[in-house]
């Protein structure tokens, strides 16, 4: 049997989670290739530190070049993340005719461009599987046996840590800030967490994914990102209480021929769907294509064994390829430049939460603004007086019919200066 040699860049969570998945099912993995698949070098930054997985240390070094230009290595694992310098050696690897297996979302989604065609130039392959959705084999699924079809929507629950976050707050009716401390200290969320909290990760998430459903480049910077902070245990409840929970989604929607929307947002879900239904660091992503029509991928989006399923999935298929001669069959199928449209051209429903003045004529007053601005209200409910501090005040809840963007934005601009409104708490998109 031919012995196919790879070499590691990184040893952390996602690392060690391949290592150890190569460790624990070897002998079936090798007789599924149909060779020897051997770790050979794996280059780290500190080779002292403690590790999450037994591996000879002689394996480890500090060079990463000990990895990058071994003639002997036919694959290299770069999961160290970030774009700098993991992008220099990605190339590096590639120009020394290597195959990639990479797990790095932000280098991906920002400049995923250059290593897939400088990887279909060299004739290797560049695979990603662990980049979005830990375990769940959404990328290889879309580029082989849903490669049929027209993907016209592709959205779901792509970030754990939110998802997480947001149940508990949905659980306990607690606020963001007591969940996420106490997220940090159990190890559910990182120290900084503004990566998830804001939106990052998905929005990278939901970049690649797009610009593979889509046939297209994603410029992440155009992806409308708004992560989980203005959202509040009492708009969960009021969520609740009209048969909708509250979670960050990602969303990618084909616009016609040319055009596509991708956006990050929380956003009401009714209660059953099985986004709504996914909870804690779990993910989940409903794709609609138009043969297979829709399909739920549901799984652990996150952690050392999932996201080493991935890799290891990925590190397979190259050694397949290898062994058949046929590297670099997937190349990058980004083969359009669609238009992202603006947010404020998206056309959904919304939930509006306002103090307003509890006189006789307010909510009238209010929805005569709503009507100018082409708001169609759908329900309203304004709740008794005692529901907040000031005597001469109500707590107004407003959800709209489907309504365009820019109009609800317009409509809000206004309200905020007539004195019927005393504030404008929150407003949040509903995805039906
Ligand atoms: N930080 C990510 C999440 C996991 O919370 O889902 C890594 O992609």
């Amino acid at each position: 049997m031919e012995t196919i040699e790879i070499g590691l860049l990184g040893l952390g969570v996602v690392g060690s989670g391949a290592v150890r998945t190569l460790e624990e099912n070897r002998e079936a993995i090798e007789r599924k290739v149909g060779a020897r698949v051997r770790i050979k070098r794996i280059a780290v930054r500190d080779t002292k530190k403690p590790r999450m997985v037994d591996v000879d240390p002689a394996l480890l070094t500090d060079d990463v070049g000990a990895v990058l230009d071994d003639p002997g290595i036919r694959i290299v694992c770069e999961l160290i993340g970030g774009v700098h310098p993991a992008r220099e050696y990605v190339l590096r690897a590639i120009e020394n005719g290597k195959s990639v297996v990479s797990a790095n979302k932000e280098l991906i989604a920002k400049d995923g461009h250059e290593p897939m065609h400088r990887a279909s130039e060299q004739g290797v392959d560049f695979m990603f599987e662990g980049s979005v959705g830990g375990g769940i084999p959404i990328i290889q699924a879309m580029k082989s046996a849903l490669a049929g079809n027209r993907i016209t929507e592709v959205k779901g629950i792509v970030n754990g840590t939110t998802n997480y976050i947001l149940s508990r707050m949905t659980e306990e009716g607690a606020e963001l800030a007591d969940v996420l401390r106490d997220a940090q200290a159990s190890g559910y969320a990182e120290a900084d967490p503004t990566n998830d909290v804001e939106g990052y990760d998905a929005q990278y998430k939901i970049a690649i994914l797009s610009s593979i459903a889509f046939t297209s480049r994603v410029d992440t910077t155009k992806v409308y990102t708004e992560g989980i902070t203005r959202v509040t245990a009492h708009d969960i409840e009021h969520a609740r209480e009209m048969g909708y929970v509250i979670k960050l989604l990602a969303i990618g929607k084909s616009a016609g021929e040319d055009a596509i929307q991708v956006r990050v947002h929380p956003a009401l879900v009714r209660e059953g769907q099985p986004l709504a239904s996914t909870l804690g660091p779990f993910n989940a992503i409903l794709l609609r294509g138009h043969a297979v029509g829709d399909v739920l991928f549901y799984g652990q989006g996150a952690g050392m064994m999932p996201t080493g399923s991935a890799v290891v999935g990925d590190i397979m298929d190259v050694c397949r390829n290898i062994l058949h001669g046929s590297t670099g069959r997937i190349a990058c199928t980004c083969f359009q430049n669609k238009r992202l449209l603006p947010i404020e051209t998206v056309v959904t429903r919304y939930y509006i939460r306002m103090y307003v003045s509890d006189r006789p004529g307010s909510i009238a007053a209010i929805a005569g603004v709503f009507g100018r601005h082409n708001v169609s209200i759908a329900s309203v409910r304004a709740n008794a007086p005692g529901s907040v501090d000031a005597h001469d005040t109500a707590e107004a809840i407003w959800v709209t019919h489907n309504v365009l963007e820019a109009d609800i934005r317009s409509a809000l601009a206004e309200l905020q200066t007539i004195p019927e409104v005393r504030s404008v708490e929150n407003w949040l998109r509903v995805e039906e």
